[in-house]
């Protein structure tokens, strides 16, 4: 590797330490946030701290700035996805950047003590933040997705099978809502089944947040056909939250499942298209079959 982008690397990892250290450090100082875990917060900000001040030593390019933009995005972060996938991000980061570090000692052979110092915290950073961060929408989030996915399939079944079939958007709508809260407890049921069968899992807890997640992707679906009055303008914007929320479920795969998020997104959204069309198609057979298409 050229010196250049050796040296850019090393800017890079210095500014992301900066970037965790101050984290770290805000989220230690969130008074809602148990006491132990802000205290390991607080630990790993020191650490994080230290770690940028090597690296300041050598790169002499590492000015970081914290503005309000960073703290802003990383708000948005922490309050739409929570605690552990903020941490997650950050370390993965720092794991990504110890690939650099046998070239740092190639070109530093001195610091060899204090790299591997670094590459210790790391690893105690990781282990420390699964062991004692246990978030209970991470612990569930198996049963989440199962509402989510199951929630995201069958109302836009729904919404496409009916397109034609409805005389409005209004009572697309409340046949959609209808559907999708006798099914949200219907998975409630099964997710409660299912968890009975998993360890570490409380079976009430799961139904809990199976059905509740179910709903809300009901409740957001179905939000465009109360608002707009053409059926297909109300079809393509629920589809559109659709796919948000795809976009917002493939995240959480990533970060903690460390799958592909492109892949897992795709994937998931050529499914529900998929679903779609064959549901308009069924719709629109059904209808000329039964004659009650309104178009
Ligand atoms: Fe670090
Ligand atoms: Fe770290």
């Amino acid at each position: 590797m050229n010196s250049v982008s050796l040296s850019k690397q090393i800017r890079d990892i210095c500014l992301d330490e900066y970037k965790a250290y101050s984290i770290y450090r805000a989220l230690s100082r969130i008074p809602i946030v148990n006491r132990k875990i802000r205290t390991i917060l607080e630990k790993a900000s020191e650490d994080e701290y230290r770690h940028y001040m090597f690296w300041k030593k050598l790169s002499n390019e590492c000015r970081p700035r914290f503005t309000i933009i960073t703290g802003f995005i990383w708000s948005i972060i922490l309050i739409l996805f929570g605690v552990t996938v903020v941490l997650k991000l950050l370390e993965l980061k720092e794991r990504d950047a110890s690939s650099v570090y046998r070239e740092v000692l190639e070109r530093y052979p001195d610091f060899g003590k204090e790299l591997e110092d670094i590459i210790i915290d790391e690893e105690r950073h990781e282990k420390e933040f699964l062991e004692n961060i246990d978030e209970v929408r991470i612990r569930y989030l198996g049963s989440i997705a199962l509402g989510i996915s199951d929630a995201l399939v069958e109302l836009t079944g729904v919404y496409a099978g009916g397109i034609g079939a409805f005389a409005n958007t209004l009572s697309a709508g409340i046949a959609g809502l209808l559907a999708g809260i006798s099914a949200a407890i219907s998975m409630a049921i099964a997710s409660y089944a299912q968890a009975k069968h998993e360890a570490g899992k409380d079976p009430r807890v799961a139904a809990m947040y199976t059905g509740s997640a179910y709903f809300i992707v009901v409740i957001l679906l179905a939000i465009p056909y109360f608002t707009i009055k053409s059926i297909v303008i109300a079809f393509s914007i629920s589809i559109a939250i659709a796919v948000m929320v795809i976009a917002y479920m493939s995240f959480y795969s990533y970060v903690i499942y460390h799958r592909k998020y492109l892949r897992e997104f795709l994937e998931s959204t050529a499914l529900l298209l998929g679903v779609s069309i064959v549901l308009y198609i069924a719709g629109k057979a059904l209808g000329y079959i039964l004659g009650i298409s309104i178009d």
